[in-house]
């Protein structure tokens, strides 16, 4: 990093733009320079809460060294060719956003203008705009783009505490689903594991005290020993009769719960080969039962 900081522009500063814009003030990173919001009182507020910077309306933002786009995911393109087509954005500077989903090809506007780009993702849910500048040290930041901004922006955001990475542009959309799987989709399961108990005429707030223990020993094991060791129940001990029974069963609750059952027990049964400790056959049999929900 150069000795005078560089100045940055933060275009969107809601709840991931003020929280990285604080901890750069901080830890003195960056000049912060100009942020700018839909509108004005936000804006300001977002001052307020960083420590520093101007807020101003699109058409007086100044020029800077680095450009961070932190309006929402549908509207990075389009701010982003509003403020090229201003010529506040000049070659050689840096402009970045931190989606999850989109690659820095939704800067190429800039990139035109002689900007470089680059897109870097925190993975972290800034939902508590005050308590989440104490919860980023560690956070996991995945990155791509040009060369010469992620030689500044790398060591911008590891001096605030994240963890960087490289992530292919091809695979961007992957690896934020990726995180879908093991952030939102286990909320969704543990509903699916919730409705499935109160079915089974036990009330949801003795499931969620009953799912605790065994879910969080779980996640600790498979974390920590890896996914096939942790596995454990029919599927695992190959237990034919009680998975088609809970197949049946479920088919004749909910059929949406028989699917759900029977796409993750095939996942399951490729993880129990992966352990080699089980009759092949008998596997072979599950995936059967698994599959007998759709043949009858
Ligand atoms: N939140 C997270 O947990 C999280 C995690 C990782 C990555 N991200 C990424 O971070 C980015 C921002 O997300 P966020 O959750 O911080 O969004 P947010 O809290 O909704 O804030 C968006 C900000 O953008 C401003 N804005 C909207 N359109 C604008 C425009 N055309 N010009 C200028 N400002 C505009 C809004 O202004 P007003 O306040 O005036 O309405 C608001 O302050 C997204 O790319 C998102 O994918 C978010």
């Amino acid at each position: 990093m150069p000795s005078q900081p560089l100045s940055l522009n933060i275009v969107g500063c809601g709840k991931l733009g003020q929280t990285l814009g604080y901890l750069w003030q901080k830890n003195q990173v960056f000049h912060i320079q100009n942020i700018c919001n839909t509108h004005i009182e936000s804006a300001r507020q977002a001052c307020v809460f960083i420590g520093t910077g101007r807020a101003c309306e699109q058409e007086a933002l100044q020029t800077a060294d680095v450009w961070l786009i932190a309006t929402p995911d549908e509207q990075i393109a389009q701010t982003c060719t509003d403020i090229v087509h201003a010529n506040r954005i000049n070659a050689g500077n840096i402009v970045f956003h931190c989606s999850g989903a989109l690659t820095s090809a939704e800067l190429t506007t800039a990139q035109q203008a002689g900007a470089y780009t680059a897109s870097l993702h925190p993975i972290m849910s800034f939902s508590e705009t005050e308590q989440a500048p104490r919860g980023f040290q560690g956070t996991f930041c995945g990155y791509e783009g040009d060369s010469p901004a992620l030689k500044v922006l790398t060591p911008s955001f590891t001096r605030i505490g994240a963890q960087c990475f490289p992530v292919s542009a091809e695979h961007k959309v992957l690896y934020h689903t990726a995180a879908v799987f093991a952030s939102n989709y286990l909320t969704a399961l543990l509903e699916q594991s919730l409705r499935t108990y109160e079915k089974a005429g036990i009330p949801r707030h003795t499931a969620t005290k009953i799912l605790r223990p065994i879910m969080t020993q779980t996640l600790s094991t498979a974390l920590e020993q890896g996914t096939h060791q942790a596995l454990t129940g029919p599927i695992q001990r190959g237990d034919v009769e009680t998975v088609a029974k809970q197949v049946e069963a479920c088919q004749q609750w909910d059929p949406s719960a028989a699917d759900l059952y029977s796409i993750l027990g095939h996942l399951t049964v490729s993880l129990a080969k992966k352990r080699k400790d089980l009759d092949p056959s008998l596997l072979t049999e599950i995936s059967a039962r698994l599959n007998s929900k759709t043949t009858g």
